[in-house]
């Protein structure tokens, strides 16, 4: 025991295998952030560096918001934890009921997790479960996208399609399908918004759906608009025709939301965006202005009753977890709702995205970008790779960026922005202008 109070070894960078990171390289160079406040972190060496990517893509109203810290210390200092399984506590049933109130029609339900990647294993079990329980056991093939990002639980990298999240991890879940993703840069580059040319590659799921025939068909799950991959926006009418297409067939539709939710696009919720109703969304990230980690699974109506006509003495769905509404989370997500509607922060997003969106075009023709996407608060500028080393231009990107004070997120050979919805005007241009300087200077 001597060693927790007495460490036996200096404090290094060894010991942390750090996620979804080059660890050597970083080790060799650490970029640290030690403090953060609203729109800025601040680096070990003091430097202030403009938050473009809100951690990752989850704090939504800027960091360090007074009312979510004085929550969090709140709840701690009266309840610091409760159980979940049959037991309560008064924060998590407050939370689900005013969560509900941002969506739509019957999706009037929420399960806690604790991640994205959690919310998505939650949505795929409770998919498969719900589809048993209203007698259509047959209904087991999951239908995923090329392309999509579901976290990384064994369900959430089956349903995905970015190939080096699957392909280093055994046969993964077995019954899965993938559509094509939506990108074609002959059809849709440089689109403001929405690209007109696309809606058509909904109609895959058709194929999909001849081919194993819709009674052995559980659901889909897609981004509405896929994030990670590098800002894939859905092309106009794609995702209405999803809709009918489950519909036609009795095939439940899951959003993925995780990135979506919380005003990203400038509405509470793509499905308020694009008027386009889900079955089951999955949500996390800003959730808690990423301040307490937090999922939520939404359900609509139909799905929750159809576990509530067995016996009543029975656990209606044999899942949860330990952490599923802890009471901090519960009091940071309460408090980060507090202070979009507050702020009137989705609607600032709203007014904003217009903005963003000249400036995201601004780039038009500076060196190496081959593409750029745009949506809400969201962007996506895609870089001619160099040859032969995929990836590491973005990265030079990145890293210059970080040097001169700028903090963006790439991923392959795409820069991927998704700043906070308190972002200044002024601070769009210094981002803009700080990216167009660096392509400028790097090979
Ligand atoms: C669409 C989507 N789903 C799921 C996840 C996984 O979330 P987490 O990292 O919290 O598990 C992410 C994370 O970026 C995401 O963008």
């Amino acid at each position: 025991m001597d060693g927790i109070t007495t460490p036996s070894q200096p404090n290094n960078l060894e010991a942390f295998w750090m996620p979804f990171t080059m660890n050597r390289q970083f080790k060799k160079a650490p970029r640290m952030l030690v403090s953060a406040e609203g729109m800025y972190y601040t680096a070990q060496d003091g430097r202030k560096i403009l938050d473009g990517a809100a951690g990752l893509w989850c704090v939504n109203a800027g960091h360090r918001r007074p009312k979510i810290v004085e929550a969090v210390q709140r709840q701690i200092f009266e309840l610091d934890y409760a159980p979940a399984f049959q037991m309560g506590h008064p924060a998590a049933f407050e939370l689900a009921s005013r969560l509900v109130t941002l969506m739509p029609g019957d999706l009037d339900h929420v399960f806690f997790t604790n991640s994205g990647s959690e919310s998505v294993d939650t949505a795929l079990k409770i998919a498969l479960a719900y589809q048993r329980a209203k007698g259509e056991g047959t209904r087991q093939r999951l239908i995923g996208r090329e392309r999509g990002y579901h976290g990384v639980g064994f369900g959430g990298i089956s349903v995905g399609g970015i190939v080096t999240n699957r392909k280093f991890f055994g046969s993964l879940l077995t019954g899965v399908d993938h559509m094509p993703h939506t990108h074609d840069k002959a059809h849709q580059a440089f689109s403001r918004g929405q690209p007109e040319w696309g809606g058509h590659l909904a109609d895959e799921l058709e194929r999909i759906v001849t081919l194993h025939d819709a009674s052995n068909i559980a659901a889909v799950i897609v981004e509405p608009v896929a994030g990670s991959t590098g800002v894939l926006i859905p092309p106009q009418g794609y995702l209405q025709r999803l809709r009918e297409i489950c519909d036609k067939h009795g095939i439940l539709l899951i959003f993925d939301e995780v990135i979506t939710g919380f005003g990203r696009l400038g509405a509470s919720f793509a499905t308020e965006y694009f008027g386009v109703m889900p079955d089951i969304i999955c949500t996390a990230k800003g959730i808690t202005n990423g301040t307490i980690p937090m999922g939520a699974v939404f359900v609509r109506k139909h799905i929750y009753d159809a576990f509530m006509n067995g016996p009543e003495g029975a656990i209606e769905l044999f899942h949860g977890y330990t952490y599923s509404g802890h009471p901090v989370a519960c009091a940071a997500a309460l408090a980060t709702l507090e202070t979009y509607q507050e702020d009137g922060l989705f609607q600032r997003a709203a007014d904003l995205a217009p903005y963003w969106e000249d400036a995201v075009h601004s780039l038009k023709g500076a060196r190496h970008v081959i593409d750029l996407r745009n949506l809400g608060l969201i962007a996506g500028i895609e870089l001619e790779p160099l040859q032969g080393q995929p990836t590491k231009r973005a990265f030079d990107a990145f890293l210059k960026c970080f040097e001169r004070g700028v903090m963006i997120r790439t991923t392959g050979d795409i820069i991927a922005l998704s700043p906070p919805l308190i972002i200044e005007k002024s601070e769009i241009d210094h981002l803009f202008t700080t990216i167009r300087e660096v392509l400028e200077s790097i090979e």
